[in-house]
């Protein structure tokens, strides 16, 4: 059985994902998936205040919206402006989903040696949302109400945010080597441990985190 590791402070809890970045990078070729979010700031930002070597990793994106009327509410300008801009990465060695080309990278997340994931409220994972396959490939996806709800925080009102986006589904994430599921709030609190705890189900797609046998979790109030 798996279990949430509580962390005292958010900024131990970006220090603990780093860890494992860190870790990883020291492997002489890698490959690790990364989200975006309000929850990884921390990791990014101790990331970047440790100068490690990226030039043996390459990184893959879990998802991108699609139809953005702003460009700096991709997650390719999230990515640049947290980390890469402050790494050695080259950018032929950074992969995102492009909704018009995602079909040739399909599973470009195969058996990557480590995925970082956040959680929705809803109990999402990437933009895998309630009731999607636990077997599906990366895809085009309609974000749910909630989803929506819980990002138009990021722009100016819920209209602004995007209907669909392209996700890695949960094959290729749940392919990797390794998995570290990062939570904070109270407001992840209990889906988190419903889909640690209670029953695996698609209605509740983290649940699948389950059936992972090198799984870590950190959860920060
Ligand atoms: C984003 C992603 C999403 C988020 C989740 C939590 O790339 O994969 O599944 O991790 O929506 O988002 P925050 O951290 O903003 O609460």
């Amino acid at each position: 059985m798996h279990k949430i590791t509580i962390i005292k402070s958010y900024f131990e809890l970006g220090s603990k994902a780093a860890d494992c970045v860190e870790k990883t990078l020291l492997l002489p070729k890698s490959s690790i998936i990364f989200p975006t979010g309000s929850t990884p700031i921390s990791m990014y930002k101790e990331l970047v205040k440790r100068k490690l070597n990226w030039s043996n990793t390459t990184t893959y994106n879990l998802d991108e919206y699609m139809h953005l009327k702003n460009p700096e509410k991709s997650y390719f300008y999230y990515m640049h402006k947290n980390l890469f801009n402050h790494t050695n990465i080259s950018s032929n060695k950074t992969n995102f989903l492009d909704y018009k080309t995602f079909s040739k990278t399909k599973n470009y997340g195969f058996c990557a040696d480590l995925c970082i994931l956040g959680i929705g409220r809803n109990g999402h994972i990437a933009f895998n949302e309630p009731g999607g396959s636990f077997d599906s490939e990366t895809r085009i996806v309609e974000l749910s109400k909630q989803t929506r709800k819980d990002n138009s925080r990021f722009f100016k009102s819920i209209q602004d945010v995007p209907l669909k986006a392209v996700t890695m589904g949960l094959k290729p994430i749940m392919s990797s080597k390794k998995i570290v599921l990062l939570a904070k709030g109270k407001s992840k609190k209990e889906i988190l441990e419903k889909a640690i705890f209670e029953e695996i189900t698609e209605k509740i797609p983290a649940s699948i985190l389950q059936k992972h046998d090198n799984l870590k979790i950190y959860y920060c109030d």
